[in-house]
């Protein structure tokens, strides 16, 4: 399936909110291996990750396709628009930069790049939503809210983590079973192009806060690390206030069209995801599976980026993985989990 048939690209954020799509029907999925993450007990170690689900309609949806960790795109305190279009564009990855692509890959090959400024609904409809995603999921599914601070003006710093403490506080109340900590987005105090998982101090605070206000898992959403160094200390220093690492969330990069011009208007950086990020993206979860597996920590790993086959879902579950999590396969390869799910009961058997 090249075009997505569920999310409409040449439709806006909102229309798309309210248009739950309408997605291939399975007839028998195959039952999941099980898995265990963060004390729950799943069907499967297969998810959505951040973003697809835009709200109750498309968690339940996912959730009967047989994806079983099921995370609620990334909510606010307040409500706070999206960018006109263009959101999604597909492109090919090349070393200096994205470039538009002439035909969308197939197969598996999907890579697009995403700029939608993390919209999110008023306080008052995604907390009644998130309840009611928590209704529509099945026995063996886990329903994970991603939140992030919105900075102001006139607050700083501190009213910045506050502010995530208080999504996640509603999040909780309204059912989250554990809560994505986003911490790949610009640091709103920092020069540009610097995120908040870059800032140890800052990422710390915020998870602390989020932690001592929670009673479910904290998962820490993190992106591209420029050093393996870089990736190991960050992850020792927010371990003692989180439960798992959720990685990697994108990778940022200028996209153009054929003849150079920025591809999305008034928007040089963009978030490239899909299948041309998984060598980078899962190099650096299986250098974190490594340091876990030396000690440095117990917690969960969820897998994300890139991640568009079977094998390549197989290959990091076997590696130690504790989810792998799509979103670019999820949109424009919705049977994703249910071929993983044979894949992986097969392997089971042989
Ligand atoms: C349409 C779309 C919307 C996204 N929105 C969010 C979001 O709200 N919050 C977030 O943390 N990540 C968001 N992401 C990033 C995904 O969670 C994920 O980290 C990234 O797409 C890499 O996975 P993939 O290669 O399977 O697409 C979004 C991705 C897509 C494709």
């Amino acid at each position: 399936m090249a075009i997505s048939a569920v999310y409409r690209v040449d439709r806006s954020y909102s229309w798309n909110y309210e248009h739950a799509p309408t997605l291939p029907r399975v007839r028998r999925l195959p039952p999941g291996p099980g898995a265990r993450l963060v004390g729950y007990d799943l069907n499967s170690p297969l998810g959505v990750a951040a973003g697809p689900l835009l709200n109750s309609r498309w968690i339940e949806g996912y959730a009967r396709l047989g994806y079983d960790v099921l995370t609620y795109a990334t909510v606010r305190s307040r409500p706070h628009g999206a960018l006109g279009l263009p959101n999604i564009r597909h492109v090919d990855n090349h070393e200096q930069g994205a470039v538009i692509a002439k035909r969308p890959g197939l197969n598996g090959n999907t890579t697009i790049a995403v700029s939608l400024g993390q919209p999110s609904m008023d306080p008052e409809v995604w907390r009644k939503d998130v309840r009611r995603a928590k209704e529509r999921i099945g026995r063996g599914q886990m329903l994970v809210v991603s939140v992030m601070g919105t900075p102001s003006l006139t607050d700083g710093i501190d009213a910045f983590i506050a502010d995530y403490a208080l999504c996640a506080t509603w999040a909780c109340e309204a059912g989250a079973d554990a809560i994505e900590v986003h911490l790949a987005t610009p640091n709103p105090f920092a020069e540009p192009g610097l995120m908040v998982y870059e800032n140890i101090p800052l990422a710390a605070q915020i998870l602390y806060r989020v932690r001592t206000s929670v009673s479910v898992p904290v998962l820490a959403k993190l992106g591209i690390f420029r050093t393996p160094r870089a990736l190991h200390e960050t992850a020792t220093k927010l371990a003692p206030w989180v439960h798992g690492f959720v990685l990697v969330h994108a990778i940022p990069r200028r996209v153009v069209d054929d003849e150079g011009n920025a591809a999305f208007e008034g928007r040089e950086w963009v978030e490239v995801v899909g299948s041309a990020t998984f060598p980078v993206a899962s190099r650096q979860v299986e250098e974190l599976l490594a340091w876990r597996k030396a000690g440095a920590w117990p917690h969960a790993i969820l897998a994300v980026g890139g991640i568009s086959t079977e094998e390549r879902a197989q290959h990091l579950l076997r590696e130690g993985a504790d989810a792998t999590l799509v979103a670019t396969a999820a949109l424009f390869d919705p049977l994703f989990a249910a071929r993983c799910r044979r894949a992986l009961g097969a392997s089971a058997v042989a």
